[in-house]
């Protein structure tokens, strides 16, 4: 109404002089009805038409986009009903058939829900879970139902939920009925040890962002897809746009030929045994170490995090925090060589990296020596080193993209269904979730990063295909060449420091 208003108030303004069709000499008092008339008609055409909220929502709608319905009712209580479609029939889509194989790391899906194959999944497993859990989400008929037993740290369990309501307005009608239990800590805790051998129960299925080799949490991408707002981290397909952009900055041969790494030390030991692999008067190990000080960044706009432009040196260090970290796909994205320190903890896709396809591995016991020996190999063997940064970054922008993030979750979300031995009901201190109950009252930058990572309709396409488990031979056979690859940078290692020795 207001912009309408005064767009005709300023037309009249600046153009009154010349465009009306009346004799000026008239008395003032006909002018002036005339052009009230006029600017009736003007407003009322406007009105019914392009102001009319109806008009462009029906317009928008007919392309296939559903923006947030804030209008309807009490928006901070009750979601829309009959707005959002509750299914959606595939026009254009292509057969099944020739929709894409997902990416190899769907693999896991099997992998994280083989505890429960034999026995399905029971309401009782379910309850199990809720010992850590933060929150628990139930799904039906496509609409969410969520109990929050304690609020998760910064805005973790917001953005995975919002992430989740995003997976229900993309794939509409094609998610199916489930009751699952999330925790949004840092630490895998469900211990395979504790439910070994043979009276064991069936461990509780606990959804969570990493894992390790002791523990049978189920991962489940992180919150830092839909945004961190805390650090000012965007949206995951705009981010990928800046990441790649960063790339081009500047040609890997120019790039400083050292291992950078930046972030907050104090979160671990291991942390700070790198920082003193820094360079200093007395020690070249290769390294370049800078602490990240957010206190700083957060007063200064975050002037020195930009992820799109950290791509200034040839290597760049990936260190686990307290457990997983989310920067390991930032580091993965920038075509420079990713050394990983031994990682222990795994999220959705870490598995699948292969060492010396897709990053240098870097032994956590020795990791200045390590470092050194990286970087200087890196420098004599160009080529290889910049396919080995090239292949990673592909990997990111390739097999990474928010379209496979989202399928990840649609087939994990799937399969676990599947297992399910009893239809859910809403738990009775659940609420209904929509996104018009998280992102209407949502205010800054927590707003900011809904509506940039809101999806705005169904989405005319089929998932990727997803691949078979894995039979036992060619798991194996997978873990055994990642073993060996590492097992033989160790020992080129061993041999180079044989012969520095040597010299000196
Ligand atoms: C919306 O809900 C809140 C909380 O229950 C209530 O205080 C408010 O009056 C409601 N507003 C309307 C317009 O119903
Ligand atoms: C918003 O949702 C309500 C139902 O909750 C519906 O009556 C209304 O038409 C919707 N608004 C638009 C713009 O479609
Ligand atoms: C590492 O060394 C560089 C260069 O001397 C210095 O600027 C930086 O602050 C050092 N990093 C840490 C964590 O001390």
């Amino acid at each position: 109404m207001e912009i309408g208003y005064q767009r005709i108030g300023n037309h009249r303004r600046s153009t009154e002089s010349f465009w009306l069709p009346f004799n000026l000499n008239k008395p003032f008092a006909k002018y002036s009805l005339l052009f009230f008339i006029f600017l009736l008609v003007l407003v009322s055409c406007l009105w019914t038409t392009v102001l009319d909220s109806t008009y462009v929502s029906k317009a928008l709608q007919s392309r296939g986009e559903f923006p947030l319905n804030c209008s309807s009712g009490n928006n901070t209580r009750t979601c829309p009903v009959n707005y959002y479609p509750s299914d959606y029939k595939i026009i254009n889509g292509k057969p099944s058939s020739s929709s894409p194989k997902c990416p190899h790391y769907f693999h896991w899906i099997h992998e994280d829900l083989k505890p429960w194959r034999t026995t399905g999944i029971t309401e009782e497993m379910v309850e199990r879970a809720k010992r850590t859990a933060n929150f628990r989400l139930v799904i039906l008929n496509g609409r969410a139902y969520v109990e929050t037993y304690e609020k998760g740290f910064q805005t973790r369990d917001v953005f995975t939920l919002w992430g989740i309501l995003q997976l229900l307005r993309r794939y509409p009608g094609k998610i199916p009925d489930l009751d699952m239990m999330f925790d949004c800590v840092d630490w895998p805790v469900v211990r395979s040890s504790d439910f070994a051998g043979e009276n064991a129960i069936a461990p509780p299925p606990l959804f969570r962002y990493c894992g390790d080799s002791q523990t049978l949490d189920i991962v489940f991408p992180d919150w830092s897809f839909w945004g961190w707002a805390e650090i000012n981290i965007k949206p995951w397909q705009d981010l990928l746009k800046n990441l790649d952009k960063g790339n081009r900055m500047q040609r890997w041969e120019d790039r400083e030929p050292y291992a950078y790494w930046k972030g907050n030390p104090e979160v671990a030991e291991k942390r700070m045994e790198l920082i003193k692999c820094n360079v200093s008067e007395n020690q070249e190990w290769n390294a370049r170490i800078y602490e990240q000080d957010w206190k700083k960044e957060i007063k200064q706009g975050f002037k020195h995090s930009d992820l799109g432009n950290q791509c200034h040196h040839r290597y760049k260090i990936y260190i686990e925090g307290s457990a997983w970290s989310v920067s390991e796909k930032y580091i993965l994205a920038c075509d420079s060589v990713s050394l990983l320190v031994t990682p222990h903890y795994y999220d959705f896709f870490s598995r699948s990296l292969m060492p010396l396809v897709h990053y240098w591995p870097i032994n956590e016991n020795d990791k200045c020596a390590s470092i050194k020996f990286a970087v200087d190999w890196g420098n004599k063997n160009m080529k290889k080193a910049q396919k080995m940064g090239k292949t990673a970054s592909s990997f990111i922008q390739e097999d990474m993209r928010m379209e496979y993030v989202y399928d990840y979750m649609f087939h994990l979300l799937n399969e676990y269904a599947k297992l399910l031995k009893y239809k859910p009901g809403v738990p009775q201190n659940a609420n209904e979730l929509c996104s018009e109950i998280m992102a209407c009252p949502a205010e800054g930058i927590e707003k900011k990063l809904m509506m940039e990572s809101m999806v705005n309709g169904p989405i005319d396409e089929t998932q990727c295909k997803m691949p078979l488990p894995f039979d036992q031979l060619s798991l194996d056979s997978l873990l055994k060449r990642k073993e060996s690859s590492i097992e033989e940078v160790l020992s080129l290692e061993k041999q180079y420091w044989q012969e520095q020795k040597e010299k000196t």
